[in-house]
């Protein structure tokens, strides 16, 4: 497989700015991009109306498993995290630390985007269903952003969240868009942590920071926040048919575009792993479109080389737009305009290519067994 387009630190540098101090790394979480994690409100209304009476042995067993709370006590840091910090930060080059702190703070505001979404649904709603489940949520979300604020404040860059909450500008979403996007952002959040996890778990060696030994139990709180939206989306089946499997195929292909542009920003970072940007988003592919088959009744084919070379293509466009504004003035103006064309285009091509028809199973929950 070969690299999706030759990316040197100049383009990487273009394409995700530098983090030099708190101010930066605050501005940059703040910041809403074509790729970086948006924060959604949506109509609680319908959302209090939601009724999962037809799955309700499924529900029932997940609400026992979040009661259950396996990981309250896993977001603490032990004793040698702090003095693997100390050692291994300081080795990171500056290009590598960029690319790190560019993964820390867009994963911290996505994690902290499902808490501030998941609780105003809580604070809205009096469907006791809904309500459990979003305070749940809310509580894993928390932690999880709280846990990776504290690596950054290794580095003296904490984002202040109760800032970012009030600045940051929300996009409004329909209940069934929300499904959609959150389901596939919590899924594919599984697959990136486990794969990761798993590939340091064989060459630990290459885990430059302590926050990968704590991604498995981790990640499975997102494949448990993906399988509620499963349940909920199984039953409302009218939202898995009809018109809406072109918003399915649109929403699939926008989280797997944005993920691959994004990535293919942080080549050191896969390389330090040991991947390759272009593997490992691939085996992300895999991994959620296995488990997506529990709900979606349709599938994009990510081994179509008109895919692949599409994937290529927006990367490469990405590009070319970062730099067309770094020139700036009218010949900047056009480049940019020309590219975002081009992008457009791209997307609607691979938008076209034909999808893959699944059967759903009766069984609805999945195992997060990768
Ligand atoms: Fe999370
Ligand atoms: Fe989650």
């Amino acid at each position: 497989m070969t690299n999706a387009a030759a990316l040197d630190f100049d383009h990487v540098e273009l394409l995700i700015g530098t983090v030099e101090n708190a101010a930066d790394a605050n501005a940059k979480a703040v910041r809403n991009t074509v790729l970086s994690p948006r924060f959604y409100t949506t109509d609680f209304d319908a959302m209090d109306k939601l009724n999962v009476e037809s799955v309700r042995t499924e529900w029932d067993v997940m609400m026992k498993e979040y009661e259950g709370d396996n990981n309250h006590d896993h977001f603490q840091r032990d004793a040698a995290f702090a003095e693997e910090v100390k050692v291994l930060m300081p080795q990171l080059s500056p290009e590598m630390r960029q690319e790190f702190l560019d993964f820390l703070i867009s994963s911290l505001t996505s994690e902290f985007s499902g808490c501030i979404l998941y609780n105003e649904v809580r604070k809205h709603v009096t469907n006791p269903d809904i309500k459990q489940l979003m305070t749940f949520m809310a509580r894993d979300e928390s932690r999880h952003a709280g846990f990776i604020n504290q690596s950054l404040r290794d580095f003296d860059l904490g984002i202040d969240l109760g800032q970012l909450k009030r600045t940051k500008s929300y996009t409004f979403f329909k209940p069934k868009f929300i499904f959609y996007a959150t389901y596939l952002s919590e899924k594919i959040g599984y697959a990136r942590y486990i794969t990761i996890y798993r590939q340091l778990e064989k060459n630990p060696d290459k885990r430059f920071h302590p926050i990968f030994r704590w991604f498995e139990r981790w990640c499975n709180d997102e494949f448990r926040h993906g399988e509620s939206f499963a349940l909920i989306m199984r039953a409302h089946p009218e939202l898995l048919r009809g018109v809406n499997l072109l918003w399915i195929r649109f929403f699939i292909l926008a989280v797997y575009a944005t993920m691959y542009v994004r990535d293919h920003t942080r080549p050191l970072l896969h390389e330090a792993m040991g991947f390759e940007s272009t593997e490992y988003d691939y085996e992300v592919f895999r991994i959620t479109s296995d488990i997506a088959r529990q709900v979606f009744p349709v599938e994009v084919d990510i081994d179509h080389p008109t895919f692949r070379a599409g994937m290529t293509r927006l990367v490469e466009l990405s590009i070319a737009n970062a730099k067309a504004k770094e020139r700036g003035g009218l010949l900047g103006a056009i480049g940019r305009a020309v590219t975002a064309v081009q992008a457009v285009f791209t997307f609607g091509r691979l938008y076209l290519l034909p999808v893959k028809k699944n059967e759903l199973p009766a069984d609805i929950r999945m195992q997060p067994t990768w």
